[in-house]
C-alpha cells in the first residue's frame, strides 16, 4: 500500500463565524483565524478545514454561495485570505476549503440569469420542472422542512432545492455546469490550497426522471432518494481526472446516505475519486427510527460499536475512513455520548477522544472539541439561529408530531447551534471571542471551560488531544493497524484491538458512569500503558466510570 500524507494527518475544522472575531462586530473572521494559527499548531493538528468563507447572503451561514471567487464581506478580503494561507503554510499547516457545489445561492449570478426566462443561456444550470396537478413536480421534501420545490414567478415553473429556497440545486447533468465548477476549483488550487471538503457531494446526481419518493414524516425522504445517484461516480471521476489528479490533495466528500459498498468507490485507495468520505451511519445511531435525528436521543452503544466496526473492517486495505464525532452540524459529543456534568465532563471527553483517535482513518477535530466544549443551555427557541433545526421544528409542530415543550427539549439536544456558539478562548467577557456582541450567545460555562485555562493545566482535555495527535504521528499501528472489535454485546464497554506488523494495541473505553467488570485479555498481560484518562493504573477486573486506556504490546 502506498502511504499518503493525509492518512497520518489530523484535521482541525474551523467554523469561521464562531472562531475568532478581530474587529468587534461579533462575527468571526479571517484575520481572527490567522491570529489563532499558533494555537492549532500547538495542538498538533496539521490540516485545517475551513467551513465556507465565500460571498454569501448567509441564509445557511455561508453554505449558500453567491460568488465562489470572492470572500464574504463580514469575513474580510481576498488579501486576508491570501495572508491566512501563507501564514498557515509557513507554520506547516495545510488548508482545505469547503466546496459547496450541489447548490448555489439564489443570489448567484447564474441563478439570477437562470430564472429570467426559459431560453436564458443559464436556464439549464439549475433543475426546472413544470408543476403537476396544481402543485410541485414531485413530493420531495427539503432537508430544512417544507417542499423541495419552489415556484418561480417569472416563468411559472418550479426549481429544485434540496435545502432552503435560497439554495437552488445545480444541474450536474449539464456539462457546462461541470466545466464551470472544475474551472473554479482549479482557480483555488492555483492559489495553493491543499484540498476540498465537498459539501453533500453524494447528492449531485439526481435520479432519472425525479420520481416521487416515500415521503417520510420529517422530509428526509428526498435526501436518501437523491444519494449516490446514477452518474455520481462518473462525475467524480471526471472531476478527479480533470482537476484533482493534477495536485496532491486531501479530498473528503460529505456523503449523506452513503453505504459502505458505495464508499469503496468514493474513497478507493486507487485515488480515482476522493481521499475519503464523511459517512453518517454512526451519527444516526441515536436517531429516532421514525422522526429522525431531530427527535429524542436513543443511545445504543452496541449499535454504535457495530456500525463503526463494520466501517473499520469493511474499508481496511480498500478505501480510507474519516473519523469524527463533532462538526458544525452536530451537537457536542460530550453532551451526546459523554457526561457533561462537572464531575465527568473531562473524563468522558477524553474517553470519547481515545475511542475515535485510536481507530484507522483520518481524525477530524471540530473547534472546541479539544476542550470538551458542551451543548448550550438553551432557554427558548428564540435564542436559536440554525435554519435546519428551526425548519424541522416548525414542520413537526405543524404536523402535530411534537408540542412546543417537546420541541424545545429536542432542539436543546440536537440543534446545530450547539456546535456554533463561539469558541471559548478564555474566562473573560464573551470568552475572548469578540469585544462586541457575539452573533450567537457564548456558553456561560466558558468561565471554567476555555483554552487559556486548559493550555496551562497538564491534565486538561486539550493536552490529552495533543498527546493523542502526537502518538498518531509516531506510531504506524495507530494509522494503519487492522481493527478487531471485542465484546460486541457489552452495553457499556467499547473495546477493540489494532495490529500492524507484529505490534498490537488494546483500546478500552467505558461509555458509562458505572464500574464495569472486565478481564484484560491474556495477550496484553505485560503490555505497556500508552495513554489513559485516569492517573492510577486500572484495577484488576473492572473498568472505572468513563475510563479509557490504551495498552501497547510489541
Ligand atoms: C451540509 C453542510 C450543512 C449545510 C448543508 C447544505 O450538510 O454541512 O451545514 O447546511 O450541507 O449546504
Ligand atoms: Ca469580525
Amino acid at each position: 500500500m502506498q502511504k499518503r500524507w493525509w492518512q497520518s494527518s489530523v484535521v482541525y475544522q474551523i467554523y469561521p463565524r464562531s472562531f475568532q472575531d478581530s474587529n468587534g462586530d461579533g462575527i468571526g473572521d479571517l484575520k481572527g483565524i490567522t491570529s489563532r494559527l499558533p494555537y492549532i499548531k500547538e495542538l498538533g493538528a496539521d490540516v485545517i478545514w475551513l467551513s465556507p468563507v465565500y460571498q454569501s447572503p448567509n441564509d445557511d451561514n455561508g453554505y449558500d454561495i453567491s460568488d465562489y471567487r470572492a470572500i464574504m464581506k463580514e469575513f474580510g478580503t481576498m488579501a486576508d485570505f491570501d495572508e491566512l494561507l501563507s501564514q498557515a503554510h509557513r507554520l506547516g499547516l495545510k488548508i482545505v476549503m469547503d466546496l459547496v457545489v450541489n447548490h448555489t445561492s439564489d443570489e448567484h449570478r447564474w441563478f439570477a440569469e437562470s430564472r429570467k426566462s426559459k431560453d436564458n443561456p443559464y436556464r439549464d444550470y439549475y433543475i426546472w420542472r413544470e408543476g403537476k396537478d396544481g402543485g410541485a413536480p414531485n413530493n420531495w421534501g427539503s432537508c430544512f422542512g417544507g417542499s423541495a420545490w419552489q415556484k418561480d414567478e417569472a416563468t411559472g415553473m418550479y426549481y429544485l432545492h434540496l435545502f432552503s429556497r435560497k439554495q437552488p440545486d445545480l444541474n450536474w447533468d449539464n456539462p457546462v455546469v461541470r466545466d464551470e465548477v472544475f474551472d473554479m476549483m482549479d482557480w483555488w488550487l492555483q492559489k495553493g490550497i491543499d484540498g476540498f471538503r465537498m459539501d453533500v457531494i453524494s447528492l449531485i446526481s439526481k435520479p432519472d426522471g425525479l420520481p416521487d419518493g416515500e415521503a417520510g414524516p420529517t422530509g428526509y425522504a428526498s435526501f436518501l432518494l437523491n444519494a449516490n445517484g446514477p452518474h455520481e461516480h462518473e462525475y467524480l471521476r471526471e472531476m478527479n481526472r480533470r482537476v484533482l489528479s493534477k495536485y496532491d490533495l486531501l479530498t473528503v466528500g460529505e456523503c449523506a446516505g452513503v453505504t459502505l459498498e458505495e464508499t469503496k468507490s468514493y474513497a478507493n485507495l486507487d485515488g480515482s475519486e476522493l481521499s475519503m468520505v464523511f459517512q453518517f451511519e454512526h451519527m444516526d445511531a441515536d436517531a429516532d427510527p421514525v422522526l429522525g435525528r431531530y427527535a429524542k436521543q436513543c443511545k445504543d452503544i452496541p449499535k454504535l460499536k457495530a456500525i463503526l466496526s463494520r466501517w473499520q473492517k469493511g474499508l481496511d486495505g480498500i478505501a480510507w475512513n474519516s473519523l469524527y464525532w463533532d462538526n458544525h452540524d452536530q451537537p457536542r459529543v460530550v453532551s451526546r455520548y459523554g457526561d457533561d456534568s462537572d464531575e465527568y465532563r473531562e473524563r468522558s471527553a477524553k474517553m470519547l477522544a481515545t475511542c475515535l483517535h485510536m481507530m484507522q482513518g483520518t481524525p477530524y477535530i471540530y473547534q472546541g472539541e479539544e476542550l470538551g466544549m458542551t451543548n448550550f443551555p438553551w432557554q427558548s427557541i428564540s435564542q436559536m439561529n440554525d435554519i435546519e433545526s428551526l425548519g424541522n421544528y416548525r414542520d413537526m409542530l405543524k404536523k402535530g408530531l411534537i408540542d412546543e415543550q417537546e420541541g424545545l427539549v429536542m432542539l436543546r439536544a440536537r440543534s446545530r447551534d450547539n456546535a456554533r456558539t463561539p469558541m471559548q478562548w478564555d474566562a473573560g467577557e464573551n470568552a475572548g471571542f469578540t469585544t462586541g456582541t457575539p452573533w450567537l450567545p457564548v456558553n456561560p460555562n466558558h468561565e471554567t471551560i476555555n483554552a487559556e485555562e486548559q493550555r496551562s493545566r497538564a491534565d486538561s482535555v486539550f493536552h490529552y488531544y495533543q498527546k493523542l495527535i502526537a502518538l498518531r504521528k509516531q506510531m504506524d499501528v495507530i494509522v494503519y493497524g487492522h481493527y478487531e472489535l471485542l465484546l460486541p454485546e457489552d452495553p457499556d464497554l467499547f473495546v477493540y484491538t489494532r495490529e500492524w506488523k507484529g505490534e498490537r494495541l488494546l483500546v478500552v473505553c467505558n461509555f458509562s458512569g458505572k464500574e464495569v467488570p472486565f478481564e484484560r485479555p491474556q495477550a496484553f498481560r505485560d503490555a505497556r500503558r500508552l495513554i489513559a484518562n485516569y492517573e492510577e493504573e486500572s484495577p484488576e477486573g473492572v473498568v472505572r466510570p468513563w475510563e479509557a486506556y490504551v495498552l501497547h504490546q510489541q
